[in-house]
């Protein structure tokens, strides 16, 4: 098992908190950590009873809403958690969005994310916690079942094939796809 006997759970906090009411400037969180296995005190498992019930019942509500084929209720949901989404954004039915850090998606105008994708926020490594900003711009296009991973921007009218599991930025007007991820083409579509 790895272990970091320099680990200082309440110092980790203090800069994810720094982190969170945006005073780094940055995109990225990253903790080292000990091995996941054992509490890093940055998890909602880590916190009291009430907020880890608390957090439950709010991953399991916008885990249903994500369910349904029409957009208002998650839209509504996600803005309530935090998350700012620009006009006419669609969110195909199926598609998990991280309840940990909501606040820290940014999803503009005339995007469409498909079936099934996944949109994570926060991610453990062997030895290191990650928590991050994503950002997909205005008329990007996510493919079913890809995987966004968190400090990703997908830019300005790009495309996500399906399938991709990303862990980098895409340029404005490209397109992206497969895991690893290549560029596809460039500067193809118009952005809207
Ligand atoms: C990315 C996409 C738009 C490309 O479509 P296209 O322009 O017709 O592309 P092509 O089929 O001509 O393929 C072009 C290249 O991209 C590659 N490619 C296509 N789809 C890919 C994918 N999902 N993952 C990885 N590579 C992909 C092809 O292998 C091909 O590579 P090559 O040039 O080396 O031969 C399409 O494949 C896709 O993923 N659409 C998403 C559909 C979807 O999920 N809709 C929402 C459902 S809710």
């Amino acid at each position: 098992m790895t272990e970091n006997r320099e680990y200082d759970a309440r110092e980790a906090r203090k800069r994810l908190k720094q982190f969170l009411t945006g005073k780094t400037g940055e995109r990225l969180f990253v903790q080292q950590i000990p091995h996941p296995s054992t509490p890093t005190g940055l998890c909602y498992c880590d916190n009291s009873v009430f907020r880890t019930i608390g957090m439950c019942f709010k991953a399991w509500l916008l885990e249903t809403l994500l369910q349904l084929p029409f957009d208002g209720p998650k839209l509504w949901f996600l803005r309530r958690l935090g998350a700012r989404i620009g006009k006419n954004v669609h969110i195909a039915a199926g598609a998990w969005i991280d309840p940990l850090y909501t606040q820290l998606l940014t999803i503009e105008d005339n995007v469409f994310i498909g079936m099934h994708t996944k949109i994570f926020m926060h991610e453990y490594r062997i030895n290191e916690f990650r928590v991050g900003k994503i950002t997909i711009r205005t008329g990007s296009f996510i493919g079913g079942s890809a995987i966004i991973g968190c400090g990703i921007e997908v830019g300005e009218g790009a495309t996500v094939a399906a399938g991709t599991v990303l862990g980098c930025d895409v340029p404005p007007r490209s397109t992206i796809g497969g895991n690893p991820p290549r560029i596809i083409k460039r500067n193809e579509r118009p952005s809207s």
